[in-house]
């Protein structure tokens, strides 16, 4: 018998060479990389393809990765057209979410790898897409003189970025890619399990990682700072937020008791931007909650730090990516992570199927409904 954990804490759910993870030191690494090392040379490009193939690339299998990826940014046309139909009060992860199982239909009889880097190259497609068409402007084709990141944001802007800002996108990029176990991962796993297609298995990952206590924290960190407005509020909004026992958004980790390693990234690139913009507020905001946050927990005996959704919208936002894109950019990145998770469940499979306590009536008396 396993003793029961509420929400799975502490259970070892399954093997994995992917991501590494320990929560008291502050480390993650990629297939033993750490994420250090990546975000100072590596691109998201080739972090994808260690993700996928569990090596690092030559410089002649790099090429025909990028080639490939360069080669699937586009959508078939029925995809757009049903795109059109979603009421414009759709979130854009209920859009994503809705046409990576679209696109399942028209990914037929391609091998699981192949599927894979279209998804990759196929999200921010979507992403920016749906946003033009939202606000009524034209789809910008794809630049395949651009990177993946760079290319995101011009075809969501019409704006090729500086090398600096692209640059900077593709480390957040690399910096999300993967995390273990996380909820969404091991949810595109559980439906993997079953033997379903990948489509299915990343839409319900998208569908996971949309809530608020997982990808979808990005946004509400930044409605927070939008909320209290300036440095000098954020003692009030904290202490408020904990009088009506409402959590702080891009605050605590299940796995990280200290503060998590791509937070300190994502700081340090923010701060850089701020400066360069000579706008300071958002940056100040967060690290007046932070401090807030953290010593008041303290009092308590409870360590909770800034997690990966702390710092990265308020980046996205001096990097004009609007509010409701940031858990989508998210879902680029991450989406080369579940894919290179999908494969590793299926290479050793076994359906998941845990138990269930049990606390319900044992022997209820049917009542006829004439009598009840
Ligand atoms: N604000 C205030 N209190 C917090 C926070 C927070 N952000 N996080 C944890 N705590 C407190 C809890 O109230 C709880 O206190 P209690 O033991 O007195 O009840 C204790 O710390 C443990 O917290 P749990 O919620 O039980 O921890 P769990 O591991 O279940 O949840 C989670 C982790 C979901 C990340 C949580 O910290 C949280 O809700 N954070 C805010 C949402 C967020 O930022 N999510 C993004 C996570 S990173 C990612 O998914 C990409």
């Amino acid at each position: 018998m396993v003793e029961y954990a509420k929400g799975l804490q502490g259970v070892i759910a399954g093997e994995s060479k992917i991501g590494f993870i320990d929560g008291e030191k502050g480390i993650l690494a990629y297939l033993g990389y750490p994420i250090q090392t990546l975000a100072e040379h590596s691109t998201y490009e080739e972090t994808a393809y260690l993700l996928l193939y569990g090596k690092l690339p030559s410089k002649k299998q790099l090429n025909e990765f990028d080639q490939k990826l360069k080669e699937a940014r586009s959508l078939p046309k029925a995809v757009l057209d049903m795109m059109n139909l979603m009421p414009q009060t759709t979130h854009p992860m209920e859009n994503l979410q809705t046409m990576v199982s679209a696109l399942g239909s028209f990914s037929k009889n391609v091998s699981l790898l192949d599927r894979s880097i279209q998804l990759i190259a196929q999200f921010p497609v979507i992403i920016a897409n749906r946003r033009r068409s939202r606000f009524k402007e034209k789809h910008i084709s794809p630049d395949a003189t651009l990177s993946h990141a760079a290319n995101f944001l011009y075809m969501l802007t019409g704006k090729k970025p500086s090398p600096q800002t692209a640059r900077m996108f593709d480390v957040c990029l690399i910096l999300h890619a993967e995390h273990s176990f996380n909820a969404s991962t091991f949810t595109g796993r559980v439906v993997a399990s079953t033997l379903a297609p990948l489509h299915a298995c990343i839409s319900a990952a998208v569908g996971s990682l949309y809530g608020p206590l997982h990808g979808g924290a990005n946004e509400k960190v930044l409605h927070a700072v939008q909320e209290i407005g300036d440095p000098k509020n954020a003692r009030k909004w904290v202490m408020d937020k904990f009088s009506n026992k409402e959590k702080i958004m891009g605050m605590g980790h299940r796995v990280y008791k200290v503060k998590d390693p791509r937070a300190y990234i994502l700081e340090d690139m923010l701060k850089k931007l701020s400066a360069e913009k000579k706008d300071t507020k958002i940056y100040d905001t967060l690290k007046e909650v932070e401090n807030v946050v953290r010593n008041e927990m303290q009092k308590q005996g409870k360590s909770i730090w800034p997690n990966v959704d702390f710092f990265s919208g308020a980046l996205y936002t001096l990097m004009n990516i609007p509010d409701e894109l940031f858990t989508p950019v998210f879902a680029i990145s991450r989406v080369s992570g579940w894919c290179a998770h999908i494969i590793e469940q299926l290479e050793d499979n076994r359906i998941y199927r845990p138990k269930c306590q049990y606390i319900g009536e044992r022997q209820s008396t049917y009542v006829p409904i004439s009598k009840r």
